[in-house]
């Protein structure tokens, strides 16, 4: 052979199995292909990604016969070429839109090894394997030839394969060009979002389909390809079924049945009609398992040639293993004995797009002292809590899959403390709003290290090598690999942040924008400039509001919507939630009682402040006034339902974020477990269950209201300016401590005049005697049945928590 031909044929190798990799990846690990370009840029598209690499394993098959005989099969190896110019074609199209730039290398990898691919074809290869109009002919007269004596079987399956491919061909143009028109029989959640790898998956449909042309048009001419048909649609056929089964993809049943009967019809009729030699039989698959285990061993090629492929594989082999050890070898989680300790340190299970490297986060507070906003604090100055016996803080968990990382989970925003005294130890209370947090300071002091000039991965492994000393290949993945990945990941994050710094004020602490990020980052809507500042809520008490409309503004029935809708926010994907430990997290806040206010209460005050409250709240805020709504997707009134009061006059901001565009889209993601069918736009904001609500300060869904005195002022006599973030308890007005010097040192001072920060509405109570005031604060200490909607002991009583969406169980 020459020796362009063979460099040719390497191409072909190298390229089928780049292909390969990526394929196994894509379908079966799409998170650690999220680690390289984004979680954001998986699209929702798990089903076009694994319909990729299930693609991708018969295009790697017919890539082979041609590796090993370039002259017979010389017409594949012009196929896959043009194939593989098509996708590298296709990926610098994607790239040309500037948020999806990542791609670029896959454009140049396909468009290098595609272009020298062409380049030996067209002009330095063996005569015979040359693109050139002559062999076309040769290549067409061969198949007239052949065709002379074809029995009917072989006949028919050439017929169908040219079916299949009009088949095919259709589909690729509609996935292509009007992708809505697939809409029918998979509905549109399969498509949603779906572009880049829908159409990805169309070209590699594309260049597979062509290479059922020599089949079609001369069949007893390549029959090892005619067989890679069969196992084509084989492979479809079963992918299809394992998407079908999963809820809400009832439609792929089509799928699979088009894919199954082409597969079984094209498999009777070349058993029928291949002559001995060519047929399914014992003897055959011996044979050609011999033939492949020569070609594997490489008999017959030159020293050369075996030792090169040595050190191919030798170096493939290394640079595997290194990257398994790294980047996909999981040590088990940490276990806790505890639920409690379960909840605020173990993982739920997030994408790798999530996690910072362990060494990164423990170093940047000595690197970085200037951007903290109290270096002696460390990562304690952004509000995160610090338990002794934990080397990260509360709401964080360690784990290593590969390297060592933290990623955060539930409790990082829905874990407080509080404090008694000043000078007293605080108190940690799980499923308490986090209103200490800085969520927006902490991000961004990481992205602000990740971005300035003092940040190398050199400067972060010599940080790290004074506290953590490190052995030689650690160092060095670390320096090269670890390192530069997670700043680029900050980076990344980073612009996907960016709307938080045009016209929208600081979050400030215990607080959080819930659903930009959302319209923004994940499905990358237009900014609408809506500001969707909320309140960190609390996460106990679960069971008595599964069924309720809530979030703040109501917008979801279903409990477990509510959690997994968290999950995803937070950067679970369908494949890394962890379904054991987010069970246990959910079960947790399940039965989790709201805290008893830590202070003696008075109960002749309390029993007065219970007549106030049914005259005056119960309506909204009462479990026993709840009337739920009977009909499905329906409120009904009071605790738990949306509003009716249309003068509730508390800001609308938040409100109006969250709006019927993001209900729709909310609405098309389905994919195991994460689904959203209750999502829905009410026109106010939530009638909030008050259980534990002295741990809930500041008020109202922006808490913009230091106290539950405060609440019942009427709005001029609110503060206007106050700081929040301080733990130390106000156990007279109830809530936390806002002014005063240490609550500035320690707090952040919120501003009623910023936009989404109003502190007017909600005036109920606001025109009450002084004395009927302060009985009604007493009684909302209190763990009344009307406030928590449980009794002392009820645990048992209460419905068990729902088990967690197993993959087919839609909920
Ligand atoms: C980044 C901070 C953050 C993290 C982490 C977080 N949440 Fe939340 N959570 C919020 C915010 C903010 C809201 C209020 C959303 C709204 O209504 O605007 C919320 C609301 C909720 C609610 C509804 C509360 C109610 O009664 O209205 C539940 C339940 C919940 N979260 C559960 C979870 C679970 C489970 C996790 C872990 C998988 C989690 N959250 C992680 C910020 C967070
Ligand atoms: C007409 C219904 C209605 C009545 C009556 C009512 N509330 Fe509310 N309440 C609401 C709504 C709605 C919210 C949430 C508003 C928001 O966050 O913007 C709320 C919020 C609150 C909050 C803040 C909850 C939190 O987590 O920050 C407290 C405290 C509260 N109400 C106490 C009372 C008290 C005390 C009374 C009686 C004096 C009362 N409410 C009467 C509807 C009502």
């Amino acid at each position: 052979m020459k020796m362009f031909t063979r460099i040719f044929c390497w191409l072909l190798g190298i390229g089928a199995g780049l292909h390969f990799l990526f394929g196994m990846v894509a379908m079966f690990s799409p998170d650690q292909l999220a680690l390289v370009i984004g979680l954001e840029r998986m699209e929702f598209s798990y089903v076009w990604l694994g319909n990729l690499g299930m693609l991708i394993i018969p295009l790697t098959l017919m890539s082979l016969p041609v590796m090993c005989d370039p002259q017979r099969y010389r017409v594949y190896g012009w196929l896959i070429t043009f194939g593989r110019l098509l996708q590298g074609i296709y990926w610098y199209r994607v790239a040309q839109n500037s948020v999806n730039a990542i791609f670029k290398p896959f454009g140049t990898l396909w468009l290098t090894i595609g272009i020298s691919q062409a380049i030996i074809l067209i002009f330095f290869a063996e005569t015979e394997v040359r693109f050139s109009g002559e062999n076309v002919k040769a290549v067409l007269a061969e198949w007239k030839a052949s065709r002379q004596n074809l029995n009917k079987y072989l006949k028919w399956f050439g017929w169908v394969a040219a079916a299949g491919m009009i088949f095919n061909f259709v589909w690729v143009f509609q996935a292509l060009f009007t992708p809505m028109a697939l809409k029918f029989p998979i509905g549109t959640q399969a498509l949603f979002q779906s572009t880049t790898w829908l159409g990805i998956a169309a070209i590699v449909l594309f260049s597979v389909t062509l290479l059922y042309l020599p089949s079609a048009a001369a069949t007893q001419q390549y029959f090892t390809y005619d067989w890679l048909i069969v196992l084509s649609r084989a492979v479809a056929a079963v992918f299809w079924f394992t998407v079908w089964r999963q809820p809400y993809h009832g439609g792929f049943l089509l799928y699979m049945i088009s894919d199954g009967t082409f597969g079984i019809v094209l498999f009777f009729l070349l058993q029928k009609g291949a002559p001995d030699n060519a047929r399914i039989s014992a003897e055959n698959i011996d044979r050609v398992f011999a033939n492949i285990s020569n070609e594997i061993s490489m008999q017959g090629s030159s020293k050369w040639a075996r030792g090169f492929a040595a050190v191919l594989v030798v170096i493939g082999m290394t640079i595997g293993g290194i990257s398994w050890y790294y980047f996909i070898r999981a040590v088990p989680d940490l276990q806790y004995g505890d639920d409690a300790d379960h909840y605020k340190y173990a993982s739920v299970g997030l994408s790798g797009a999530a996690r910072v490297p362990y060494y990164l986060f423990d170093v940047l507070p000595d690197m970085f002292p200037e951007l903290m906003p109290d270096p002696k604090k460390g990562y304690a100055g952004f509000g995160l809590i610090f338990e002794k016996g934990h080397s990260v803080p509360v709401g964080f968990a360690y784990r290593e899959i590969g390297y060592a990382a933290v990623e955060p989970n539930c409790a990082m925003c829905h874990t407080g403390s509080v404090r008694l005294a000043a000078n007293s130890d605080p108190v940690v209370v799980p499923g308490a709003p986090a209103h200490e947090l800085d969520l927006e300071g902490f991000q961004w002091f990481l992205y602000n290290c990740a971005t300035s000039p003092k940040f190398s991965a050199e400067r972060v492994m010599d940080a790290v090598e004074k506290k953590h000393p490190l052995g030689f290949l650690d160092d060095f993945m670390y320096r090269n690999v670890i390192m530069p990945a997670a700043q680029a990941a900050l980076v990344e994050q980073r612009s996907d942040y960016l709307w938080q710094m045009h016209n929208r004020p600081w979050q400030g602490r215990g607080r959080t924008d819930t659903f930009n990020t959302t319209k923004l980052a994940v499905l990358k809507f237009p900014d609408d400039g809506t500001i969707g500042t909320t309140d960190l809520p609390q996460t106990w008490n679960q069971a008595v509001r599964r069924d309720m409309w809530l979030h703040w503004d109501a917008n979801n029935n279903k409990i477990e919507q509510r959690n997994y809708a968290a999950a995803m926010a937070v950067g679970a994907t369908p494949f890394s939630v962890i379904p054991a430990a987010f069970q246990r997290t959910t079960d947790f806040l399940w039965y989790l009682h709201p805290p008893k206010f830590p202070l003696p209460i008075d109960a002749a005050k309390a029993a007065q402040g219970k007549v106030v409250f049914e005259q005056n709240c119960a309506t909204c805020h009462s479990f026993s006034k709840r009337v739920p709504s009977t009909t499905d997707g329906q409120h009904g009134k009071g605790v738990g339902e949306p509003c009716d009061d249309a003068k509730l006059g508390t800001d609308r901001h938040r409100w109006a974020s969250f709006d019927q565009q993001l209900v729709d889209a909310f609405h098309q993601i389905a994919e195991a477990p994460f689904y959203f069918p209750a999502y829905t736009k009410w026109d106010n904001y939530a009638n909030v269950p008050l259980d534990g609500i002295w741990a809930r300060g500041p008020y109202l869904h922006h808490g913009a209201v230091p106290s539950l005195w405060d609440l019942l002022q009427s709005p001029d006599k609110r503060p206007k300016q106050f700081y929040r973030g301080y733990n130390l308890l106000d156990p007279v007005n109830v809530g936390f401590v806002s002014q005063g010097p240490d609550a500035q040192k320690e707090g952040w001072l919120y501003n009623t005049a910023e936009a989404g920060n109003d502190n007017s509405g909600h005036l109920y109570g606001t025109t009450l005697s002084d004395a009927d005031k302060w009985a009604v604060i007493e009684f909302l200490k209190t763990d009344d049945p009307e406030l928590t909607g449980r009794t002392p002991g009820d645990d048992a009583k209460l419905p068990k928590p729902p088990q967690a969406a197993a993959a087919g169980t839609p909920y």
